[in-house]
C-alpha cells in the first residue's frame, strides 16, 4: 500500500494527519486506527464507509456493476470455470494448471464424507426443522471432530479445515433435505463434482440407479459459482470477527451460517421467492410496488437493492440468462413465477423510487426462480447459499488468520446512556 496523508481538524481544533492508503482498485482509505488516542472515534453503524480489513480476494465496483473474483470478472468464471476451480482461485489468488486442478478436486473429493456419528446429530431435530437451522448445528459440530486440526497458526491446518469444510457442507447441505423428507441419507461418489454430487445426494434414490441430469447440474454449479464470495459481506466479516478471536474454523462458519439466513441478506432468495409467490400474478405487481414505497409499511421488494451495488448486480443478470435457460429446456418458460419477476424488475425499473435510490435486481431475486424450476424446496435456498459461500468464508478467514498483523475485533461505541450513579435500595425507590 502506498501512503498520503490527509490532514483532519477535529472539534477541538487540533489538525490530525492520517495515512492515505491507495487500493490497486475502489476507493482511497484513511487510515484512522491512533485516531482513538488523539480524542475522537469514527462513527459508523452499519460499516457504510468502513474498510474493516485489507483483503486481496474479490472487488466490487458498486456504481460500474462490477464483480471480481482475484481479478477475473464474475461473467468470465460463471461461462467458463467450475465451482471447484473458482474454490481453487479464491483461495490460492491463480487459476490452477490442469495438474493442479486435478489434485485439489481429487482432495475435495476424499473428505466429502461425514463421521458416520455425525448422522445421528440429525435425529434430535424435528423433521420440519428449518435447514438453516440444522446447518448451523451441524457445521459448528464438525469442530468435535477434528482435534487433529484446529491449531489455526498451523497453515496445514487450516488447509485441511479448508478442505473438510468446502467438501462436507454439500454433504451435509443435502442431508438436511434428506432428513426432511424421511429419506436415507446418499453418500457421494469420487467420480462426481461437487454441483453433481449436491443432486444427487439431493435426490438420488437407492432403489434405482439415476444420475442427474448434466443441464441442471450447470445450472447449480454455476449457481454456485455466483454465490462463492462477495467481499466483505455480513457474514463474512461475521466469519472474520469471529475468527479474529482465534476460534476454530467450523465454528466461526457456523457463525456466518447463521448470519446468512437473515432475509436482509442470504435470506432474501428464500424471502423473495415467497414474495413472488405472494404477488403470484402480474396485475397484482403495483399493489406491492406500492407497499414497498410506503415508509409506514415494513414491506420491502425482497431480492431488490443492495449495501454495495448501486447498479445492476452483475451476478442477477447470469442469473436472469440462466432462469431463461433452464426454464426453456424444463419446458417451463411460461413459469408464473418468471413471468411476475421479469415483470416486476422491469416495472420496478421504470419507477422513480427505485431509480432514486438505485434499488436494482440483486444476487437473491433470479435465483430462488432458478433453483424453484429445478425442484429445490424454497427453504433450502439459504442452505444452497451457505454451500457456495463456504468457499469464500474459508477464504477470507484464510487470508486473515495468515495476516501478521492480526488483532481481535473490536469495535467501540457512541455510549448515551446514564452517567455514573449510586445504587439506590429497593426501600428507597
Ligand atoms: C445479499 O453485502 C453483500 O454483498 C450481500 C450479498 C452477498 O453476496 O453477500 O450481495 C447478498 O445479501 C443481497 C441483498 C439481499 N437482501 C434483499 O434483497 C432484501 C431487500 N433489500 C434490502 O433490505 C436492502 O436493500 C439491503 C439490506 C440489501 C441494503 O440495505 P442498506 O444498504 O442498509 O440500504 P437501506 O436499507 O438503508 O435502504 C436505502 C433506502 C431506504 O429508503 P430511505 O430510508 O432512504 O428512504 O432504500 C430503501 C430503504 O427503505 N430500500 C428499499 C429496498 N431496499 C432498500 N425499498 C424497497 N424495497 C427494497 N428492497
Amino acid at each position: 500500500m502506498t501512503a498520503e496523508t490527509a490532514k483532519l481538524t477535529l472539534h477541538t481544533n487540533e489538525v490530525v494527519e492520517l495515512p492515505v492508503y491507495k487500493p490497486t482498485l475502489g476507493q482511497d482509505v484513511l487510515d484512522i486506527r491512533h485516531l482513538g488516542k488523539q480524542g475522537a472515534f469514527t462513527y459508523d453503524p452499519g460499516f457504510v464507509s468502513t474498510a474493516a480489513c485489507e483483503s486481496k480476494i474479490t472487488f466490487i465496483d458498486g456504481g460500474k456493476g462490477i464483480l471480481l473474483y482475484r481479478g477475473y470478472p464474475i461473467e468470465q468464471l460463471a461461462e467458463k470455470s467450475s465451482f471447484e476451480e473458482v474454490a481453487y482461485l479464491l483461495l490460492n489468488g491463480e487459476l490452477p494448471d490442469k495438474d493442479e486442478y486435478q489434485a485439489f478436486v481429487s482432495k475435495l473429493n476424499n473428505h466429502t464424507m461425514v463421521h458416520q456419528q455425525l448422522m445421528t446429530f440429525f435425529n434430535g431435530f424435528r423433521r420440519d426443522a428449518h435447514p438453516m437451522a440444522i446447518m448451523i448445528g451441524v457445521v459448528g459440530a464438525l469442530s468435535a471432530f477434528y482435534h487433529d486440526s484446529l491449531d489455526i497458526d498451523d497453515p496445514d491446518h487450516r488447509e485441511i479445515s479448508a478442505t473438510r469444510l468446502i467438501s462436507k457442507v454439500p454433504t451435509i447441505a443435502a442431508m438436511c433435505y434428506r432428513y426432511s423428507q424421511g429419506h436415507p441419507f446418499v453418500y457421494p461418489q469420487n467420480d462426481m463434482s461437487l454441483a453433481e454430487n449436491f443432486l444427487n445426494m439431493m435426490y438420488s434414490m437407492p432403489s434405482e440407479e439415476s444420475r442427474p441430469d448434466p443441464v441442471l447440474v450447470k445450472a447449480m454449479d454455476r449457481i454456485f459459482i455466483l454465490h462463492a464470495d462477495h467481499e466483505q459481506n455480513a457474514s463474512t466479516s461475521t466469519v472474520r470477527l469471529a475468527g479474529s478471536s482465534g476460534a476454530n474454523p467450523f465454528a466461526c462458519i457456523a457463525a456466518g451460517i447463521a448470519c446468512l439466513w437473515g432475509p436482509a441478506h442470504g435470506g432474501a432468495n428464500e424471502a423473495a421467492l415467497n414474495m413472488l409467490r405472494e404477488i403470484g400474478d402480474v396485475k397484482n405487481i403495483p399493489e406491492y410496488i406500492a407497499r414497498a414505497k410506503d415508509k409506514d409499511d415494513p414491506f420491502r421488494l425482497m431480492g431488490f437493492g443492495h449495501r454495495v451495488y448501486k447498479n445492476f448486480d452483475p451476478r442477477a443478470k447470469v442469473m436472469r440468462e440462466s432462469a431463461h435457460e433452464v426454464l426453456d429446456l424444463l419446458g417451463k418458460h411460461d413459469d408464473p413465477i418468471f413471468k411476475v419477476a421479469l415483470e416486476l424488475e422491469k416495472i420496478a425499473l421504470e419507477d422513480p423510487y427505485f431509480i432514486e435510490k438505485k434499488l436494482y435486481p440483486n444476487v437473491d431475486f433470479y435465483s430462488g426462480v432458478i433453483l424453484d424450476a429445478i425442484g429445490i424446496p424454497t427453504n433450502m435456498f439459504t442452505v444452497i447459499f451457505a454451500l457456495a459461500r463456504t468457499v469464500g468464508w474459508v477464504a477470507q478467514w484464510s487470508e486473515m488468520i495468515a495476516e501478521p498483523s492480526r488483532r481481535i475485533g473490536r469495535p467501540r461505541q457512541l455510549y448515551t446512556g446514564s452517567a455514573q450513579r449510586d445504587y439506590v435500595d429497593f426501600d428507597d425507590r
